[in-house]
C-alpha cells in the first residue's frame, strides 16, 4: 500500500462516488484510478474504475450547496443554540444516519464561511433536520446570527468512526444490541441520531456530561422512549469509577464515545482491556475542511507512515 491509500472509504459505492478523488488520479481505494496499471483493491462493491469511464470519467452527483429555510431557531445558552431548517425529503431521509453531517454557510457570506456541523435529528416526514450548533468563533457565530435561511451541503456520513461494527443488513444496526453510549458537549447531538436509527429494540444507556451544553435541550431532545437509561453525570466521575465493571455487568455489545479526543482514549484503554471488549465507536473529531478527501486538513499519519483522511475513513 502507497502512503496515499486508504484501506477503506465512507463514500465508496454511494451515490457520491466516483468523487473528485477519481477525476484526478487519487481514489482512495481503486489502484487503476491512482494510476497503477493493476487492480488489486480491497472493494468488494460495484467496480469504481468501471462506474468512472462508463460515466466518461464525471464525478458521480456531486454535493452542491442549496438554501434552506430556518424553520425554527431557539437560544438555549448565549453560545448554545438549535435550527431546524426545512432541507427536503430526501436529504432528511440521508441524514438518519448516524454519523451524518452537512456544511452551512451564511447566505451573504464568502465560501470559507462553510462549517461541519453533524446532524442532530432528521425528520423524514417533513424533511426536517435540527442541529445542535455552539457558537465557538467567526463561522459559528455567523451561522447562529440567521434568521431567514442557510446554505446547505451534503450530506456527509463520517462524522463517527466504527459504525460498520454493528450494521447489519440495509444499513440498520444488528440484532440484540446493547450500547452503551457516552456523549460529551455537542457530542449530546450524533448521540440522538444514533439513538433515533438504532430505534426502541435496542438496549441503550447513555450517560450525558452535560458540561458546555445544558439540561433543557437535553430534556427537548431525548424523547422517553429515546433510551432506557439516561444519566447526567460528568465523563471524569466515570472514569474515576470502576467503568471495567459497568460495561462487564451490562453485557453491553458496543460502547460509543462521542466526546473531546481525551475522553475517547481514556474510554477507549478502559473498553480495550476488558477480557472481550465490546465494539469501539467514537466521534470523529477531525478538523474537516472540505469533508471532500481534496484539501488535505483532516488528515493524519500513521505508525506506518500511511496518510488517511479522516473525513474518508469508516
Ligand atoms: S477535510 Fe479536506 S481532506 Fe478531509
Amino acid at each position: 500500500m502507497d502512503s496515499t491509500n486508504n484501506i477503506d472509504c465512507i463514500d465508496s459505492g454511494t451515490e457520491n462516488c466516483p468523487c473528485y478523488l477519481a477525476a484526478t488520479g487519487d481514489c482512495l481505494i481503486c489502484s487503476r484510478l491512482q494510476g497503477k496499471e493493476y487492480c488489486d483493491c480491497p472493494w468488494k462493491g460495484v467496480c469504481i474504475y468501471n462506474e468512472f469511464i462508463q460515466n466518461n470519467k464525471k464525478v458521480n452527483n456531486p454535493r452542491k450547496d442549496f438554501t434552506a429555510r430556518i424553520i425554527t431557531k431557539k437560544k438555549y445558552l448565549d453560545d448554545l443554540y438549535v435550527i431546524t431548517l426545512d432541507v427536503g425529503r430526501g436529504f432528511a431521509l440521508r441524514c438518519a444516519i448516524p454519523g451524518s453531517y452537512v456544511f452551512l454557510q451564511p447566505p451573504d457570506r464568502e465560501d470559507y464561511y462553510h462549517t461541519p456541523i453533524s446532524v442532530m435529528q432528521a425528520d423524514t416526514e417533513n424533511g426536517f433536520i435540527t442541529l445542535l450548533i455552539k457558537t465557538f468563533s467567526a463561522k459559528t457565530k455567523a451561522i447562529c446570527s440567521q434568521e431567514e435561511k442557510l446554505l446547505v451541503r451534503g450530506v456527509y456520513r463520517g462524522g463517527i468512526f466504527g459504525l460498520s461494527k454493528i450494521t447489519g443488513r440495509f444499513s440498520r444496526i444488528l440484532p440484540d444490541s446493547k450500547v452503551l453510549i457516552f456523549t460529551k458537549g455537542v457530542g449530546f447531538a450524533p448521540a440522538i441520531n444514533f439513538l433515533d436509527w438504532a430505534g426502541s429494540n435496542t438496549q441503550s444507556e447513555l450517560i450525558i456530561d452535560p458540561d458546555k451544553i445544558c439540561n433543557q435541550v437535553i430534556w427537548d431532545y431525548i424523547q422517553p422512549s429515546t433510551a432506557d437509561k439516561i444519566t447526567l453525570k460528568s465523563l471524569q466521575e466515570c472514569l474515576d469509577s470502576p467503568l471495567q465493571e459497568t460495561i462487564i455487568n451490562g453485557g453491553y455489545t458496543a460502547v460509543v464515545a462521542l466526546s473531546s479526543d481525551y475522553y475517547i482514549e481514556e474510554i477507549k484503554k478502559i473498553v480495550m482491556s476488558l477480557p472481550n471488549p465490546p465494539a469501539f465507536i467514537h466521534s470523529n473529531n477531525a478538523n474537516i475542511c472540505c469533508g471532500e478527501g481534496i484539501c488535505g486538513a483532516c488528515s493524519c499519519v500513521d505508525p506506518n507512515g500511511t496518510i488517511h483522511k479522516r473525513c474518508k475513513c469508516l
